[in-house]
């Protein structure tokens, strides 16, 4: 039975159209919504050029109301009915309620080498602890953040001159092959980690 998977995203979405474009052919998977915290994300236009049907749930309305928000979130999955969700580049922190609601369905990619960088500035993170390796990870999301079972991980070594910005660009492609190869063993029971 093909999986039904949405796609939630707050900017470009680069690993979103990454994900999008490997589920055809034999894939269990197809793609039937791509979610939006964000109207003007610019992964929207993407997703519609992919003919994947879009949604977009502004968060700042709700203000500090995560619930109403997330109420908001839950009644565009309802229409979409996906059986696993992907956050992608997705920004917002859901609620425990939330991730409950979806665990063992639901997945985040994550630019550092969990359990190291839990949070943001991850590539800012590893070059300050003069790491020699970085990398990406995708993982379950469970209510604690950045934290759930590592369903894959994908490193690089670390040059003398990286920046921020250099680590974040040598590592986007990696995200590309990581994220696409564990959503397909995951959308077909296989939960063993995807090294790259
Ligand atoms: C990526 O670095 C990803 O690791 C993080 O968000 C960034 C932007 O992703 N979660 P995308 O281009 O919007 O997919």
């Amino acid at each position: 039975m093909t999986k039904r998977v949405a796609i939630l995203i707050s900017g470009g979405g680069s690993n979103m159209v990454a994900l999008a474009r490997s589920m055809q052919g034999d894939h269990p998977a197809r793609p039937v919504l791509v979610l939006s915290n964000d109207p003007e994300a610019g992964g929207l236009a993407k997703a519609r050029a992919l003919s994947i049907p879009t949604f977009a749930v502004d968060h700042r309305p709700f203000g500090k109301d995560r619930a109403a928000f997330e109420g908001a979130l839950q009644s565009a999955l309802g229409t979409a009915r996906p059986d696993i969700i992907c956050l992608a580049g997705f920004m917002r922190i859901l609620t425990p309620d939330f991730t409950a609601g979806w665990d063992g369905r639901m997945l985040n990619i994550h630019p550092s080498l969990l359990p190291k960088y839990k949070g943001l500035h991850t590539h800012a993170r590893a070059l300050a602890a003069g790491d020699a390796e970085h990398g990406c990870t995708v993982h379950e999301v469970t209510a604690a953040l950045d934290d759930g079972p590592i369903l894959g991980q994908a490193r690089i070594k670390v040059q003398p001159d990286d920046t921020p910005g250099t680590l974040a660009a040598r590592l986007l492609p990696l995200e590309h092959q990581l994220y696409p190869a564990v959503l397909r063993r995951f959308a077909s029971g296989d939960r063993t980690p995807v090294m790259l």
